[in-house]
């Protein structure tokens, strides 16, 4: 906190205690034995509805002191005045620190039942999938949704179509050292709307869609010089790059004409984030091997 609320907090808070002092202090000069018992403050409802003039009872009195008491023993001790610490020490983050660590020797034999193992151990290990599982959904599934499927802009990762490959070590790499992929901005280099187009339509072709022939022949060369470098000439994408397989009609961003036009116009920035630190590398081989048995399931169990 810069100097100037510090000392605004701190003015402010004694202020409002002495504040309260004074009021209740105040309030309470006139002892209960100095009142009349009958003596009113001359408001009257309803004809028969009086206010007496009696102060509160002196039980209700302390409390008030005690709340007082309370607040001055509480500022001593914890933060509170500014930026003055207390003199306990405690602070937000050490609480949060201290938890933290205290779950991660709880969780720690559960994580450390399945050291040694590897990726296809770990995926065919019931124990240690429903372990990944949680783990999938407290880090991943924000991105990748509950059931691993993906969705617009963040990939399946369930089903045969990789970016960057399905061996363990591909997986745990992605895992551990995150992924950027880029998409270049191309629509400038296609000469224009018409050039645009039919690349939409050659990119679709590749997957099947059909296209009009003399779009495609128009745009195959400028596939094979501009894209093939990163996409390869078949359009089956390149692992070592992330770029994607643009023939398995399977689309990360969308295979609709108006979306490829997109991605092929402006250009596509899909950021996953690292792990190393925040899951170390245990709990990445254990996740990575949840995914891992998403995908090879049926092909591991024969
Ligand atoms: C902030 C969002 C986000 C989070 C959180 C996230 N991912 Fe990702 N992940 C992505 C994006 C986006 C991509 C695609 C990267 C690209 O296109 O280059 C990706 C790619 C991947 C891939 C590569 C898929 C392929 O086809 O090669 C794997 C595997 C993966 N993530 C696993 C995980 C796991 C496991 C977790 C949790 C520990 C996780 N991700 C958390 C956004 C996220
Ligand atoms: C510098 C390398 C590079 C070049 C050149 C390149 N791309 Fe890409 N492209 C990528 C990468 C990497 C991705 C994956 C982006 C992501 O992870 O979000 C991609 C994704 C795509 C996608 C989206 C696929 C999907 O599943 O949604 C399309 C469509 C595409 N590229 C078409 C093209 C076309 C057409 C050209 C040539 C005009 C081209 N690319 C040139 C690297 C490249």
């Amino acid at each position: 906190m810069p100097a100037f609320w510090n000392w605004y907090v701190i003015i402010l808070t004694v202020l409002f205690i002495f504040g309260c002092l004074w009021l209740i202090t105040w309030s309470t000069q006139q002892s209960p034995d100095d009142v009349a018992e009958d003596e009113t403050l001359g408001h009257k409802w309803d004809d028969n509805i009086q206010e007496l003039n009696h102060p509160a009872p002196r039980w209700w009195l302390y409390l008030f002191y005690l709340t007082i008491v309370f607040a001055v023993g509480y500022l001593v001790a914890y933060p509170g005045l500014g930026n003055l610490k207390g003199t306990l020490g405690w602070t937000q983050e050490g609480q949060y620190e201290k938890e933290m660590q205290a779950a991660t020797e709880r969780y720690k034999s559960v994580y450390d039942a399945f050291s040694g193992k590897d990726v296809v151990a770990l995926s065919q290990d019931p124990a240690a999938i429903d372990v990944g599982k949680s783990l999938f959904a407290n880090y991943c599934s924000t991105c990748h949704g509950a059931d691993a499927r993906g969705a617009k802009g963040f990939p399946n990762l369930t089903d045969d179509d990789w970016l960057y490959g399905a061996s363990p070590d591909a997986i745990v790499a992605t895992i551990t050292n995150g992924r950027n992929g880029v998409m270049p901005a191309l629509g400038a280099a296609l000469g224009g709307e018409q050039g645009l187009d039919n690349m939409v339509a050659y990119v679709r072709s590749l997957s099947g869609h059909e296209g009009d022939p003399a779009s495609l022949a128009a745009a195959k060369p400028l596939f094979d010089s501009i894209c093939a470098a990163c996409h390869g000439v078949d359009g089956k994408g390149n692992q070592m790059l992330g770029s994607a397989n643009l023939t398995d009609d399977t689309w990360l961003h969308g295979g609709s004409p108006e979306t490829v036009r997109e991605t092929v116009l402006k250009g596509r920035m899909s950021e996953m984030p690292p792990h190393a630190e925040l899951l170390g590398e245990q709990k990445i081989l254990i996740v990575a091997g949840y995914i891992y048995s998403l995908s090879h399931a049926e092909k591991t169990a024969n």
